[in-house]
């Protein structure tokens, strides 16, 4: 069958580059602009049209992202009654051994379909359709990938083309990149992914690799086609990655002036485009968007922006915060510094703390759930 009807979307591996968040939570369920990376992944191949997946999970993280996708999968019966209802399988993977292991191990699930893979921990804007539509009417090719004009190839999966925009070599990470196209995280195969994933060895780092195995279907005489991405593609892999996520979905988030009306606000002035939760109350704030606020939140003497995104019953208390993404319930109380640039897991306790109060300096955090930092003053030592 030619038509992709299948998404295998990979939500295990380590996330060692996200720890220690990642010591408490599934790197794909981290909040951008609120709701978890995953989500966009779903979203945007349920756009497409795929309304069967499969998804790698690991022993770690697996009932969480199992939990948090029947949430995804209950909302979108509700939202839309009509459509075909989603049908999602797991996939254990007992080890993180490489994007191709996960492949080979998803066989049973695929069968002899085409399949388009995307990865969990991906953010891609644009539509899929174009891609999926393509890759169907070329019959005769076994792949399909994704690329994008990147500053830095060396830091990525890079690709060289024919004259027709035919795949000719694609290599992991090089030295000497020989163009600057790197590997978006979507992917579409057809089943002769399956022979080249069994002749391929693990790599270095000890993964079977997907570049490795897409490098077989060229070797082996299959055709790799290959799309330019015309929109923003962001890993979210690591924490600054993450944050600048959470700024572009923010910065395209348009203003919910209902949301700022319900909420309580007493001498708070709001700027820019803000998204407010239910029950949330402000006091003596300043809040300068793109910023979204969660639920049940208590926010009294606080500076806030841009691009914040805080999630529900959080409470900030005299403190000012910037570019930065904050679990739920969090407590940041009576913080000198301003907090910038930070990623906080659940429940994280931070202040009181003076140090650094009156300097241009800010604090950089990047904490697990339930961390807590505070000031003790020199006679408290
Ligand atoms: P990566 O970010 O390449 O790998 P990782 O999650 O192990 O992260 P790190 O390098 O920081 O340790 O993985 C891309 C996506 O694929 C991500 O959503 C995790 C998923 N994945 C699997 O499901 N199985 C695997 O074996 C690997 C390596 C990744």
């Amino acid at each position: 069958m030619s038509v992709v009807c299948k998404a295998l979307v990979l939500a295990g591996g380590k996330g060692a580059r996200l720890r220690p968040l990642t010591y408490a939570m599934a790197k794909q369920l981290a909040p951008v602009a609120n709701k978890p990376i995953l989500y966009y992944a779903m979203e945007s191949l349920w756009e497409a049209g795929i309304r069967d997946f499969g998804v790698i999970i690991s022993p770690e993280t697996g009932a969480a992202i199992q939990e948090a996708l029947a949430r995804w999968q209950r909302h979108k019966q509700q939202s839309y009654p009509g459509e075909t209802p989603c049908r999602i399988t797991f996939i254990p993977q007992a080890e993180p051994a490489g994007l191709a292991h996960a492949v080979a191990i998803a066989r049973p699930y695929l069968g002899d379909d085409a399949f388009i893979m995307y990865l969990g921990d991906n953010l891609i804007n644009g539509d899929l359709r174009g891609l999926m539509d393509a890759f169907e009417a070329a019959r005769d090719q076994a792949a399909s990938i994704l690329l994008t004009p990147v500053e830095n190839p060396c830091a990525f999966g890079v690709a060289t083309l024919d004259e027709d925009g035919g795949v000719r070599q694609l290599i992991e990470k090089p030295q000497n990149p020989p163009s600057n196209l790197a590997l978006v995280g979507v992917y579409l195969f057809r089943p002769a992914i399956f022979d080249a994933i069994a002749k391929i060895a693990p790599s270095a780092r000890g993964e079977l690799e997907i570049t490795d195995a897409i490098q077989r279907l060229i070797d082996d005489g299959c055709g790799v086609l290959s799309r330019i991405h015309q929109g923003w593609w962001l890993d979210t892999g690591k924490k600054d990655d993450l944050l600048a996520a959470n700024r572009r979905i923010l910065a395209e988030m348009p203003p919910d002036s209902a949301s700022i009306r319900e909420a309580c606000c007493d001498q708070t002035q709001i700027e820019g485009a803000v998204r407010m939760g239910a029950r949330s109350r402000l006091t003596r704030c300043r809040i300068v968007g793109p910023v979204v606020i969660g639920d049940d939140c208590e926010l009294q003497d606080a500076t806030l922006g841009p691009d914040v995104s805080v999630g529900d019953g959080v409470r900030l208390v005299d403190c000012r915060l910037r570019n930065s993404v904050i679990l739920e319930r969090c407590e940041i109380v009576r913080v000198a510094p301003v907090i910038a640039d930070s990623l906080m897991g659940q429940a994280c306790r931070i202040g009181p703390l003076n140090v650094g109060a009156g300097s241009t300096g800010a604090l950089r955090l990047l904490l697990a759930d339930d961390s807590i930092l505070e000031g003790v003053a020199s006679d408290g030592l």
